[in-house]
Order: C-alpha cells, then structure tokens, then sequence
C-alpha cells in the first residue's frame, strides 16, 4: 500500500498502527453512524510487539502504518487481546507475512482463534498477571472475560503507564484525529454511550468488576488505548495526574482516561433517573396518540419521557436512550395475531442486553383479538421489568376517556420514578 498511510506516535515507543473504517454503518445490529477504527499498536520496545490486528480487509492499510516507522518483519511479538473477527481477522495474514516468533492470547483465545482460523497449535496462551519481557519494557495481561467476549484480554505496559483495553472504553467513530481530547466533548459522550449501551450493557456488572479489579491492581494509568475510537491521554495537564484508574470516579477532568472511568462507573451502576421511555409503533395512529397522551402524563408527574416511535428510531437509538431510564413503556397495535415487527424487533433486542430498567407497562389498539399487548408484557416480564399495570389496550381509536387513561398511567410512572430514582440527565 502507498506511503499514503502512517503509524501516529502515542508514546515514544508507542504507535497506533490501525485502519480506519470510515464506510462501516452496521455492527452486528448496532446502527454506527460514524463509521469505526480497528485500533492496532505497535510497542517499540527491544522485542517488538503488535497488540491487535485490525478486520481482514484492512491488513494493508496496517501494514503500511507499520512499515512507516519499522520493518514489519521485525514484529516479534503479537498480542491478539480478543477473538473477534474485528481485532483478529488479520491476523492469519500478519502470521503468513510478519512471521512473528509468538502469537500470544489469553487460554480461552487460544481456542477461540483456533476455532476462528485453524490455525494449528501457534498461539501461546497466557494467564491473567503473567508478564511477558520486551527486553527493556514488559506487557502485562489482565483477564477481561465478557468485555466483550469470554476470552477477552488487556494488556498493561508499565513503563508508559499505557492500558491497552480492548472494547473497553471504546466507541465507534471514524475520525482523523486520533486522541479523545481533539474530539468535541458532545461527540465523545454521544459515541461512547452509545457503544456502552449497544455493546456493553449486558455486561454492566463485569465493567463495575473491571474498574475495581483494576483499582486494586494500584497500576497507574496515564493513557487508555482501546481497540476502537480515541486514545484517552491526560488532558490539560499532561502527564501530571498519574493516579490510578478509580481516581478518576472523584470528577471529570475533560477527555481523559478518569473522564471515561467516571462514565462507564455511571453507566455500569448508577442509579435509575426518572426518565421514561416510551418506544411504539403504530398502525392507524392509535397507539401513537396513546404513546403521545402517557408522555403528557409522565411529564405532568414530573419526570421526563423520551418518546420513541419505531418508524424513526433505530434499534440502537432505543437502547442508547434506554441508558440510565428508569421504565420502559411499549406499544404496539395488534397485527395478524402479534405485535408490529419494528416492538418484536426493538424488544428482541432490548431483551439482549438487559437494560437495567425497573419499571414498565405494554399499551396499544386493537381490532378484535388484541393479542399483541400480552406479547409485549411477556417480553417486559422476561427482562424483569415490574408491570405497573396490566396492559392498557383500547379499541380501535382511542376516546376522551381513554387518552386520560394512557394520561394516568403516565403520572403514574412519574409517581413511582420520581420516588425512587434520581433527576433524568444526570
Ligand atoms: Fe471490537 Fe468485541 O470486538
């Protein structure tokens, strides 16, 4: 590839090396309307090692950020932190050309990688702690297991206080710049929400763990580089806060490693606000009027709704607004025995990953069998969000009394909100 593509210096012996995917608007489901980064990295130590590769089609672009500033054939070490095909799907490649000494991956991505490329008995396995010497600076690996899958890794340099985080702390956006402190504030909390919600969220628990565990590892952490979007660097006041990760939980400094610590602890176990979401799709405009009557409702009670109907809202949209809500109102007409496939698909979704939401209803029209409502609430039921009430359906076109109805059960939820959660938008 032409020299058109270089690597850029993070450290003195640290470069990015990977492929920016500014074409990509699906992963897996997920709506990324940014495109995406495959973050690579190459640790100019005595040995040298490249932590991650980047998607298969991508090999070239990395390799000539590589050749840019050393011979590819001199990586001696590559680390493959996780299995899936978009850090890994390289890699065959970069062991037929580079022809590292090791491929190094956690036990569990040992099997994984052979599972994905057959590639025989190649890879060493490390376990969590063991270190591995470049000669005048060593990798550490920390056991991330679900961030994002089982055999999931970070690696730890400790002579440039540099965390290597895989999907952690991650976003999906495509940029020229490189570190989260060139990137608006608003874009880096819009991006970075929206990737904990659609990638993280079932694993909320674990990111809690992760924060912890690394907390008492005491390492100190002056820059995060995760396998996706910017690198987190000190901001303001380079390289003055080296305080370990959970220092950062005491306040947001700006776009820096504590600044998005701070978020996925929010994230990952903040209380419920009182926000209501409130997701529909409709047919002849009934559920939509009532959708309209339980905001009215909910914010009458003094909480706040956020109103999302299916036929403009992404998916992804919805489990982004979902973060940190405190209930889930859906609708949905009844259709040929069932619910609209825009409330099957959004549920289906949801129910994956597990939004931590305590409150919930289904509502709706219907014609004649209105069996769509109990669909939803057995949905709701299996993501163990409590019914506020049974399903609220109205026939046909909804009257007067029912739009107060649908407004009642908005206050309702106001009521219950705003008793036990904390004000939306924190
Ligand atoms: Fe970015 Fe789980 O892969």
């Amino acid at each position: 590839m032409s020299d058109s593509f270089s690597a850029v210096k993070v450290t003195d012996r640290v470069y990015w090396v990977g492929a920016i995917d500014w074409e990509l608007r699906d992963f897996h489901g997920y709506s990324v309307q940014r495109g995406s980064t495959y973050n690579a990295y190459l640790v100019l130590a005595e040995k040298i090692a490249l932590i991650d590769t980047v998607k298969a089609p991508f090999f070239d672009q990395m390799l000539a950020r590589i050749a840019s500033v050393v011979d590819p054939a001199k990586v001696a070490y590559v680390i493959a932190n996780h299995a899936e095909m978009d850090h890994s799907g390289a890699l065959p490649q970069v062991i037929e050309r580079l022809k590292p000494e090791k491929v190094i991956a956690s036990n569990a991505g040992v099997k994984a990688l052979a599972d994905h490329f057959h590639l025989g008995q190649g890879i060493t396995g490390v376990k969590d702690g063991e270190t591995l010497s470049l000669g005048n600076a060593a990798l550490s690996f920390v056991a991330a297991p679900m961030l994002h899958w089982p055999e999931s890794m970070l690696t730890y340099l400790a002579e440039d206080r540099l965390l290597f985080s895989n999907d952690a702390f991650g976003m999906h956006l495509a940029s020229s710049k490189r570190f989260a402190d060139e990137i608006p504030e608003w874009i880096l909390d819009y991006e970075a929400s929206r990737y904990f919600a659609n990638i993280l969220l079932p694993y909320s628990a674990l990111v809690t763990k992760l924060l912890d565990k690394v907390a008492k590892l005491g390492i100190a952490i002056d820059i995060i580089a995760p396998s996706h979007g910017p690198i987190w660097r000190p901001f303001r006041t380079p390289r003055v806060p080296s305080a370990p990760l959970r220092a950062g939980l005491q306040g947001p400094r700006g776009a820096d490693p504590g600044w998005i610590a701070s978020r996925y602890a929010t994230w990952a176990a903040g209380p419920p606000t009182e926000k209501a979401v409130i997701v529909y799709d409709t047919m002849w405009h009934s559920t939509e009027l009532m959708a309209h009557a339980i905001a009215e409702g909910v914010a009458a009670g003094g909480a706040t709704a956020s109103v999302m109907p299916l036929r403009g809202s992404h998916r992804s949209d919805v489990a982004q607004e979902m973060l940190g809500a405190g209930a889930l109102l859906v609708g949905s007409p009844t259709l040929n025995n069932g619910m609209l496939p825009a409330v099957a698909d959004v549920l289906t979704y949801l129910k994956g990953l597990k939004p931590r939401v305590g409150l919930g209803a289904a509502f709706g029209s219907y014609g004649w069998s209105g069996e769509a409502q109990a669909q939803m609430e057995e949905v709701l039921r299996a993501m163990n969000v409590e019914l506020i009430r049974e399903p609220l359906k109205v026939r046909y076109v909804p009257d007067q009394a029912a739009l107060a109805e649908c407004f009642a059960l908005g206050q309702q939820v106001a009521d219950r909100l705003k008793s036990q959660t904390a004000p939306a938008g924190s």
